[in-house]
């Protein structure tokens, strides 16, 4: 059985720092800064970086929520994925004690559950905390030597189907890999309807301030969306500290072997995150440096940075056209597995498996044949052609009642362009490429790598 109900909560970080908003912020896209590719950068090696070594299956969920605020259907049924999505984990220290956590670069604030937190089931009735599944019994600010409190704040993120995250704010030294950052705000859960997985405690949030979740005040029920007090997410900490030298951090996600994406739980070599360069993996001379895409908020606000969203130039792949309208843009998320494109698109692709691959409605799936021949795809951003092996746009996904393997197609309908709509470059297309993030000028450096 997939464990559908039981892994919902860690999925939806993103999709809920970014819903939470949905209401007040009424996101709307804007004209690119630039659509030209920009100078590539010369990146620098990074100056820390951390092994991320485990993952653990997710649904869905997230990209459905994501789907569902970003076309205003609030009320769109949250569907239940297969077991072929998973969340990046990596360990960091907060106040001398240890924690795994999700590496999230859809969401921005870190948080860990707190010694003594009390667990919910989703409609608040009081359960044990075992039921929250954390990896741990907690964050104990009374064992930690540097933590300070942040008086007259809370931290808060509920989500759509009623999970929760609620808890006081502090100040506390974060340590990942060898980068320790002094005083970064984090939030520590002390209400929490979470389902976990038994093995992270919390999550980085690496997105932009403006996406944080900290509210003025000790009570959650007064908190308005949209009317966060933002903070420095821990890169941007880690910069101001000068702990880094360059404002860059980057990503290099391995696909992990078959046999473990089949069972999802523990990989030994799954990439790195790193800080103030690229990561070390080995690239080729293929590389794009384009602009961060920002969005004009409610408030009249214009081009704020929420996401990482890139302009896109074209998908590339026998009997590919041209993306329209809000298909040209794209979220670079290591939280969500699969590439979500714009219908048509996904549509077009999924035909020319061989066999091809079948759409399950109900499921909003394309399933696959996990023996099929599958197309080239390529996506051009920046002017410049990246491309996708063939090993990450078939995953598996399980066996039906019969036994029978199931395989989904990497590359999925992620909705119909329209003003408001984004689309998904996850993890199918991010373990070929070298994702380098500049912080302070806005820009993106993809990287295609060797392959591996
Ligand atoms: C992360 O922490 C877990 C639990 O303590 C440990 O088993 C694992 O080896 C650690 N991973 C790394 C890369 O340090
Ligand atoms: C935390 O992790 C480090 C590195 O893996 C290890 O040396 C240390 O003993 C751990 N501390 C605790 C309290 O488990
Ligand atoms: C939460 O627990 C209460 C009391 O046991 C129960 O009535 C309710 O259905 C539970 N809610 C969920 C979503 O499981
Ligand atoms: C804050 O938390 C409360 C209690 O969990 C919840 O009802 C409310 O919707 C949350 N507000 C925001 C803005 O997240
Ligand atoms: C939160 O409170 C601080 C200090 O009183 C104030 O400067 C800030 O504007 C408030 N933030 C919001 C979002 O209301
Ligand atoms: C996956 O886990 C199942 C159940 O624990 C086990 O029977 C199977 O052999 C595992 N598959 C692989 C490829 O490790
Ligand atoms: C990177 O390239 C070097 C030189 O070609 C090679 O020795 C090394 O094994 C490669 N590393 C990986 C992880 O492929
Ligand atoms: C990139 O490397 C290839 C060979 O690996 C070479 O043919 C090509 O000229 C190089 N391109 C640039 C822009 O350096
Ligand atoms: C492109 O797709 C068409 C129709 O599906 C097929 O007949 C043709 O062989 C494909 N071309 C290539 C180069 O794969
Ligand atoms: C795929 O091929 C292998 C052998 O090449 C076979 O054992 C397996 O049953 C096939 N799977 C499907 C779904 O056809």
């Amino acid at each position: 059985m997939t464990p559908v109900l039981l892994l919902v909560a860690a999925l939806l970080v993103s999709a809920h720092a970014y819903g939470e908003r949905e209401p007040s912020y009424n996101i709307r896209r804007v004209a690119p800064l630039t659509s030209a590719a920009l100078a590539t950068e010369v990146l620098p090696a990074a100056q820390f970086f951390v092994p991320l070594t485990e993952k653990v299956p997710r649904q869905t969920y997230k990209k459905k929520l994501l789907e569902a605020l970003r076309t205003g259907l609030s009320t769109t049924a949250v569907l239940a994925g297969s077991a072929n999505d998973n969340q990046y984990l990596t360990n960091v220290t907060v106040g001398g004690e240890n924690f795994t956590v999700i590496v999230d670069t859809g969401s921005s604030d870190t948080w860990v559950a707190q010694k003594g937190f009390e667990c919910f089931n989703l409609t608040s009735f009081p359960e044990k905390q075992s039921y929250c599944a954390f990896g741990s019994s907690g964050f104990d600010e009374s064992k930690s030597k540097t933590f300070a409190s942040y008086p007259d704040k809370n931290f808060n993120i509920t989500y759509g189907d009623g999970e929760f995250l609620n808890g006081p704010v502090g100040f506390d030294t974060v340590i990942i890999g060898d980068m320790a950052v002094n005083k970064q705000e984090i939030g520590l859960v002390n209400k929490a309807a979470w389902n976990g997985d038994g093995i992270n405690s919390g999550l980085l949030g690496l997105a932009y301030p403006e996406l944080t979740s900290v509210y003025n005040g000790t009570d959650p029920d007064s908190d308005v969306s949209g009317e966060s007090d933002t903070y420095n997410p821990l890169f941007f900490t880690a910069l101001s500290e000068r702990v880094v030298s360059n404002p860059y951090f980057s990503v290099a996600l391995n696909r992990g072997s078959f046999k473990h994406q089949e069972n999802s739980s523990y990989d030994t070599n799954l990439g790195y995150l790193a800080f103030g360069g690229i990561a070390p993996v080995n690239t080729t001379n293929i590389s794009a440096t384009i602009p961060v895409q920002g969005y004009t908020l409610k408030s009249g606000l214009s081009n704020q940075y929420l996401f990482y969203t890139v302009e896109i130039d074209s998908y590339i792949f026998n009997g590919s056209a041209a993306p329209t309208g809000s298909g040209k843009q794209a979220i670079l998320d290591t939280g969500t597995t699969l590439n979500y494109l714009p219908n048509a698109l996904a549509k077009a692709y999924n035909s020319k498996f061989v066999p091809p691959a079948t759409y399950v409605a109900d499921q909003d799936t394309y399933f696959v044949d996990c023996n099929a021949t599958v197309p080239a795809f390529s996506v051009n951003i920046g002017g410049t052609k990246f491309t996708i092996d063939a090993a990450d746009n078939i995953l598996p996904a399980g066996t039906d009642s019969n036994g029978n393997e199931l395989c989904v197609s990497g590359t999925q309908n992620g909705g119909d362009p329209s003003d408001t709509d984004l689309f998904i470059l996850g993890d199918v297309f991010l373990h070929n490429v070298v994702v380098t993030f500049n912080v302070q000028s806005n820009k993106i450096t993809i990287t295609q790598r060797t392959a591996y």
